[in-house]
């Protein structure tokens, strides 16, 4: 593979600096180098500088490379977006319709409908047609800008579907581009024949579906929908702490609907991320920011249910480092637009076109742990890299509701563009 020269970028939107999530006021430094270059070999990011510096390094070897000249724009690191649905069988549009009529949304799922209706689609799906239908959503996903997605089961509901659905993954970061970090989620909903014996379930995933998922390494975080109705806080620490024992980090679902306790339990158990999180209560948000918990917001869910967006600006006035996602799923969030995302966490949440940038970069990374090569444009991460058509960071939130990407490379490769 030839070596790739970004040069003469507008604005190189680095997000250089501490390799973590960037907490509260330390989310707005973007690291811009003006006039910037990147030279990108072997896969890996090899220089950072302005473009007279990689001029000095890198003109004997210029001919070598694939040289993209890059004036007027803005270039940044490839856009991580931490928590997706992505691998999923069938379609929910008649749901949207439903809503739209006044049904809500946990009307339908107590009905039989929602993610029963996906996991029922899914259990019909075969492994191919899984890994068909997720990787055609991937190329959206690289058409607007991502370049690594997290992945979660949790439309079998019963473990042999819940391993398809991983093995569908796994497959996927064999032959597409885009990395996917899995995520199991057994406990996604109750399904329809465990009503009433809920516990029995909870056992379920604990005693029948963990050791498996752990065994076969097809997962590296364990998720839960913390919800009224849905799985107690009481029985989300049980899954929580069970996923921990087989060396799975906890991730949550956490007060999408109501006020439940789930942003203080993602505090107990040490969650990495707390997610959702539009009815976290105060003393929940000072629970996660005291333990480090990173919120990862999904503005567009909120938009498409009609409810209000989280109060991202009170969790980084708290201090607490936001990651923001699509929640790319059939029945809340069916995007894959992370520009979108981007621009309604400004919208909707009040957060600043800087911090809107580093929560889809380097705290996106870090959610999912993959900040020791994604999130930023650093010597030796990979070269995950993407051009836009504008000038600005500014304007790629401002100009809203368009996809602005030019080029994408992921690992060095054009795969965009
Ligand atoms: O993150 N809230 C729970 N799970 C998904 C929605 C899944 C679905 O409706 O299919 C979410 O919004
Ligand atoms: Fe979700």
């Amino acid at each position: 593979m030839k070596p790739v020269w970004i040069k003469h970028a507008k604005e190189l939107a680095t997000i250089s600096g501490e390799n973590g999530p960037r907490k509260g006021k330390d989310m707005s430094n973007l690291s811009i180098i003006e006039d910037g270059s990147v030279w990108i070999e072997d896969g890996k990011i090899a220089a950072v500088g302005t473009t007279e510096e990689l001029e000095k390094q890198y003109a004997s070897r210029a001919n070598e490379a694939d040289i993209v000249d890059a004036t007027g724009r803005l270039v940044t690191p490839g856009l991580v977006d931490p928590h997706t649905h992505i691998v999923y069988g069938g379609s929910r549009e008649k749901e949207f319709e439903m809503r739209l009529e006044g049904a809500t949304y946990m009307d339908i799922m107590n009905a039989g409908g929602g993610i029963h209706a996906t996991s029922r689609m899914t259990r019909e799906a075969t492994e191919d047609e899984l890994v068909e239908q997720a990787s055609r959503r991937l190329d959206s996903f690289a058409k607007h800008g991502v370049t690594t997605v997290e992945g979660k089961s949790g439309y079998g509901l019963d473990l042999e579907t819940e391993l398809k659905q991983l093995r569908a993954a796994k497959r996927l970061n064999e032959q597409h581009a885009l990395e996917i970090v899995p995520t199991f989620m057994g406990a996604h909903a109750v399904p329809r024949e465990y009503k009433g014996n809920e516990d029995a379930f909870v056992d379920l995933v604990i005693d029948e579906m963990l050791p498996v998922v752990a065994e076969e390494k097809l997962a590296v975080f364990n998720d839960v929908f913390c919800e009224k109705d849905v799985f107690t806080p009481e029985q989300s620490e049980r899954i929580l702490e069970a996923g921990k024992k087989h060396g799975l980090t906890p991730k949550i679902h956490a007060d999408e609907i109501a006020s439940y306790g789930g942003a203080e339990l993602a505090a107990k158990v040490g969650a990495i991320s707390a997610e959702h999180l539009l009815k976290a209560s105060d003393q929940g948000i000072e629970d996660m920011a005291k333990a480090g918990v990173i919120a990862c917001l999904l503005p567009a869910t909120a938009l498409f249910l009609r409810e209000e967006a989280a109060k991202g600006r009170q969790m980084i006035d708290s201090g607490m480092a936001v990651a923001i996602s699509t929640d790319c799923n059939p029945g809340s969030s069916p995007t894959t637009s992370m520009p979108l995302v981007m621009n309604l966490a400004c919208i909707s949440m009040r957060m600043t076109p800087a911090e809107a940038l580093v929560a889809a970069t380097i705290n996106a990374a870090s959610a999912i742990k993959v900040e020791d090569r994604a999130g930023s444009l650093e010597v030796g991460k990979q070269g995950d890299v993407v051009m836009w058509d504008i000038g600005s960071y500014q304007e790629l939130q401002y100009l809203f509701g368009v996809n602005h990407v030019d080029k994408v490379w992921k690992k060095g490769q054009l795969i965009v563009g």
